[in-house]
């Protein structure tokens, strides 16, 4: 069934989405938290990526998402976008560890614009503010188009799937992941199946990011417990966060939730 949305609801889904992210900074605060997935862990024990510099370590799990979902390609000397950069810590980390050329993170939020523009100033890597549906970059201008947990956020999938074949150079990847329900990842399995492009890459892993959350758990509700929410609140954020026990987490647990990888070579 295809759930695309009308109008109304789409406005709708976008004020919801700038309410809740903007509740997320302002309670985060100046605290240094350059993520908002829920990482990528190795519960078979390979090996993981190298290790980040001390300073953004503590992080090492979530740049581990963006490590396994672009690895369906390379990196080095490539032209990338993200779309839904969030806070930058995606951006910053394929700019600075995995030799891209220039990395463009597109947001949707100003706020969050601002905020990965101030943590992260360097050379070939900048933020901009827009929206999934309507990319402002150049068509066949990219090698690179990366979208990690965001893409639930978007009230119409097939306006953003378009959008990102448009700007890819042919050969350019498509690298995809995000959380979503059984029912609504046979949705875009099939949608991603009838546009022009080759299948790389399709993979629950659902199992890596529940060893990331058991990994990340208790950083995550010391950050929660330093924030000195109401409960209500506090409660919200152990959720939306996927910490262990929660629903969210029940639900990844037991199949009611998964976590799927997309990716795409145009053709
Ligand atoms: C869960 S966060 C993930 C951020 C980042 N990818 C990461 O892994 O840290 C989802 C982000 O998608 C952004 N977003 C939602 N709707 C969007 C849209 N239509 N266009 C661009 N970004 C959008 C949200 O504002 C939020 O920053």
């Amino acid at each position: 069934m295809d759930s695309e949305l009308s109008k109304h609801q789409a406005q709708e889904m976008h004020s919801t989405v700038t309410d809740m992210y903007t509740e997320v900074n302002n309670e985060l605060g100046n605290r240094y938290q350059p993520f908002l997935n829920y990482g990528y862990g190795y519960p078979e024990g390979a090996p993981p990526m190298p290790l980040l510099e001390a300073q953004d370590r503590d992080f090492q799990i979530s740049a581990q998402l963006y490590h396994f979902v672009t690895s369906a390609t390379s990196l080095p000397g490539k032209d990338i976008v993200e779309v839904g950069s969030g806070r930058g810590g995606g951006s910053y980390y394929m700019k600075k560890y995995c030799g891209a050329r220039s990395v463009v993170g597109l947001e949707y939020l100003g706020q969050s614009v601002d905020i990965a523009r101030n943590s992260f100033a360097i050379d070939g890597l900048s933020f901009v503010q827009g929206d999934a549906e309507q990319l402002p970059f150049d068509t066949a201008s990219k090698d690179v188009v990366v979208n990690i947990e965001s893409s639930h956020c978007y009230p119409n999938l097939d306006s953003f799937y378009s959008e990102t074949l448009r700007i890819l150079k042919p050969g350019g990847y498509f690298c995809y992941a995000d959380l979503v329900t059984p029912e609504k990842s046979r949705e875009i399995e099939a949608k991603l199946r009838k546009l022009p492009v080759e299948l790389a890459r399709c993979r629950d892993i659902t199992a890596n990011v529940l060893a990331s959350l058991a990994a990340d758990n208790a950083r995550k509700v010391a950050l929660i417990k330093d924030m000195d929410l109401s409960e209500a609140r506090a409660g919200w954020w152990l959720n939306e966060w996927a910490c262990v026990g929660t629903t969210i987490w029940d639900e990844l647990n037991h199949g009611q939730l998964v976590y799927v990888s997309y990716a795409l070579m145009k053709i």
